[in-house]
């Protein structure tokens, strides 16, 4: 790691889900220099087999890292992170920050039950079992794995309307059977207010984006002297062309992003 007063924060999920993330570490540490990588040609990663998943991140987020001396990787995404970081662990030297099902705050706060919604993929995960067996506290957990939802925010953050009766139908097995629903993908908390009227208004929504980035903030600030007061920069990159760019633009600027750039890795 480098110990000036600025550092780089590489955040990568399948879309704009990690945004959800950077935000939170952005809160917490507002004058480090961002970039974030999408890989929109793969997504969605809840669909995706998970042998060419592993493959994809590890190419991906190494490339990157190299080339832009990143300082710290963030895998924002439930999905991926289930089964990608011990192989980037071993293949990287800098620190490597996952994000994965906020099952024991979740746990903690329930009375009658928990929701899981998630990707079809991370649902079926061993790790996500796991993380239920040995901190669900005895609840019961309802598992909801749904693309449709991700993509429901992926169509918000290029300005479109999301259904709320759609949402409903989604979320229908949750209902009456769950006073806290975990957001297992980082796409969701995106869509977060929708949720919760579409759950009816009464069940209590956790994610894992403020734990996150109180973790990045304490491996990032052991080895700095102090922070920079200075603006950093923010950088986005996509594995291909997104759709509707100019809308996605528009929602990024705001964020304080660049345009989207594409970033093709010469072996994925
Ligand atoms: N944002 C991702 C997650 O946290 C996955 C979305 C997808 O590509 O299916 O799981």
């Amino acid at each position: 790691m480098r110990t000036s007063s600025k550092k780089k924060v590489l955040v990568f999920d399948s879309g704009v889900g990690g945004l959800s993330v950077f935000q939170e570490i952005h809160r917490l540490l507002p004058h480090m220099d961002y970039l974030y990588l999408f890989d929109n040609e793969a997504y969605p990663y809840g669909e995706l087999d998970q042998d060419v998943l592993i493959t994809r991140v590890n190419k991906l987020v190494a490339a990157l890292v190299e080339e832009h001396q990143a300082d710290i990787v963030v895998i924002a995404c439930n999905t991926a992170s289930t089964i990608v970081l011990p192989s980037l662990r071993a293949k990287l030297s800098i620190p490597v920050v996952g994000v994965v099902p906020a099952i024991k705050p979740a746990s903690l706060l329930a009375s009658q039950g928990v929701g899981l919604i998630a990707t079809p993929a991370t649902v079926t995960r061993q790790y996500t079992h796991e993380l239920i067996r040995d901190f669900a506290q005895g609840k019961p957990v309802e598992l909801l794995g749904s693309t449709r939802l991700v993509d429901m925010a992926e169509e918000k953050l290029r300005g479109e309307s999301i259904s709320i009766p759609e949402l409903e139908s989604i979320l229908l097995p949750l209902r009456n059977k769950v006073d806290v629903a975990v957001l297992g993908c980082t796409h969701f908390p995106l869509i977060k207010e929708e949720i919760h009227q579409a759950l009816g208004g009464e069940v209590t929504l956790v994610d894992s984006g403020e734990a996150i980035a109180r973790r990045v903030k304490a491996l990032l600030l052991s080895d700095m002297k102090e922070e920079s007061k200075e603006e950093g920069s923010k950088k986005i990159y996509a594995s291909a062309p997104p759709w509707q760019e100019d809308a996605l633009n528009t929602c990024l600027a705001r964020l304080g992003f660049n345009p989207v750039q594409v970033y093709r890795h010469p072996d994925v």
